[in-house]
């Protein structure tokens, strides 16, 4: 049942408020200024114990894994990364004792995400699952972890729970970061930050007639450039992904200081770039990224929390604490990505050669 919706996608994307709220329900502690997070069985020993955080996913529960990396590494000053499951499990990694491995996976079903699960439990480590479908393969086969609620996904491409994953593991970063030393005024100021998300989200989706408009211009495109720095990066990233397998338009991510060494060679009016530009301690360097590409007379569209001036096109989206904000600023370009599949004509919900879950290597 679609509600009125003409896609799943769009019913989906249109759901993620009401999903946020689901994964911060009964969880948020004021009084410790914590989260509860019931099913990951790990006791505070365990948790100050911890030397590194590797996560492990693909796709889209990948990027949804990078921005967790980064959320961890922030709040709980543990050194976090994440990559691919099956880069993983084919390069015989050495796993180590004190670190805390992290399955993420929608379905729990993706056999990359399961079969390096297993690897690791055979070599004696700790892993916990951050999964949407309850009772899943994944979820079983993890030691503990955070549900992500966001509801059943149908669609082929995944928004909804690429949100609420990233919620997640903005819980489950401030959780260790408060067994170990994030301050009290700090888990404050996130709790604050996590309870602004659904209403943010709101005003986001209510910019979708805006989004539309832009949508028919970068539906010509035959190809894009999406960058974005440290936080934005990994929605940068995403965003491409989003764009590529419902448009079928080509699109490259880039991290915005790799620019300069080697794909400023393709910008030109015809490849366009969407810039993630937050209102950080990097929007300086993303302002003069900008400026190098329209030195190039490429066009850009800006996803910002205030107008840029040196992008042909704002999207300005409500500003939250600089650690969460990657969550919200990827929710516009996946209407984007979804207005400009709709102007080509795209089979929006199976989008050709891919499938929702992917359960062979
Ligand atoms: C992207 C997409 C895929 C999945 C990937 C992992 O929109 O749907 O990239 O994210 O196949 O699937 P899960 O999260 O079910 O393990």
């Amino acid at each position: 049942d679609m509600g009125g919706h003409d896609t799943y996608m769009h019913k989906e994307i249109s759901e993620q408020a009401d999903a946020v709220d689901r994964v911060l329900r009964g969880r948020i502690d004021d009084r410790f200024s914590t989260v509860h997070l019931g099913g990951l069985n790990l006791d505070p020993r365990e948790a100050r114990a911890i030397r590194r955080v590797k996560i492990l996913g693909c796709g889209t529960s990948y990027h949804a894994g990078q921005i967790g990396a980064q959320m961890i590494e922030e709040l709980a000053r543990i050194p976090s990364d994440a990559e691919p499951a099956s880069e993983f499990r084919y390069r015989n990694p050495v796993v180590d004792p004190d670190t805390l491995y992290i399955a993420v996976s929608q379905s729990g079903e993706t056999y990359d995400v399961l079969a390096a699960v297993q690897e690791l439990k055979r070599k004696g480590a700790r892993v916990l699952g951050v999964v949407n479908v309850v009772g899943s393969a994944i979820a079983r086969e993890t030691h503990g972890g955070v549900y992500v609620h966001a509801g059943p996904e149908v669609c082929v491409v995944s928004t909804k729970c690429f949100t609420n994953t990233v919620v997640a593991f903005g819980l489950l970063a401030l959780h260790l970061g408060r067994i170990r030393d994030l301050s009290v005024a700090d888990g404050k100021r996130i709790i604050e930050g996590l309870r602004k998300l659904p209403g943010q989200i709101q005003e986001i989706l209510a910019m979708e007639d805006e989004v539309k408009q832009l949508a028919a211009e970068y539906a010509e495109a035959r190809s894009m450039m999406f960058i974005g720095r440290v936080r934005g990066y990994p929605v940068a990233r995403e965003a491409s992904l989003k764009l590529k397998e419902i448009s079928y338009i080509h699109a490259e991510a880039y991290p915005a200081s790799e620019l300069k060494h080697g794909p400023l060679a393709l910008i030109e009016p015809a490849m366009p770039t969407v810039a993630i530009v937050p209102d950080d301690d990097l929007l300086e360097k993303n302002r003069a990224a900008m400026e190098e590409i329209k030195a190039r007379s490429g066009r850009i569209l800006a996803v910002a929390h205030q107008k840029q001036d040196k992008a042909d096109h704002t999207i300005v989206v409500p500003k939250n604490e600089n650690e969460l904000d990657p969550i919200l600023m990827g929710i516009p370009l996946q209407l984007l990505a979804y207005h400009v599949a709709l102007a080509m004509g795209r089979d929006i919900d199976k989008p050709r050669n891919l499938a929702k879950s992917v359960t062979v290597e």
